[in-house]
């Protein structure tokens, strides 16, 4: 994936949203945070589930599946079972629109 993609409009995700986008072959959850958008892979590395199909609470996304957390912020894992993170995407703002990617190294 090289480039950053549009996701949708930065006006569609209110504080505490999130949407599951995908950015080139990938899904990525994209969220809202205190005015801030962050973005992160959606599959979680414990057994795949979907982060965007769970809970954001504050900067952590807590899994749909067996509840390891994540923080939206650094794809740091927070809490079990999970003992790997997620990665992270760059999300910028142009305009109305919201643009995700690419992976941040
Ligand atoms: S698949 Fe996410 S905690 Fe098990």
């Amino acid at each position: 994936m090289e480039d950053s993609v549009r996701v949708g409009k930065a006006s569609d995700l209110a504080d505490g949203d999130m949407m599951l986008a995908e950015v080139g072959d990938e899904q990525v959850l994209v969220c809202r945070v205190g005015g801030s958008y962050f973005a992160v892979g959606d599959e979680c590395p414990h057994a795949g589930g979907s982060l965007s199909d769970g809970y954001l609470e504050g900067e952590e996304v807590e899994c749909p599946l067996h509840g390891s957390l994540f923080s939206v912020k650094t794809g740091e894992n927070t809490g079990p079972p999970a003992t790997e993170g997620v990665p992270t995407y760059q999300v910028t703002v142009e305009g109305e629109d919201l643009m995700v990617g690419p992976a941040s190294p």
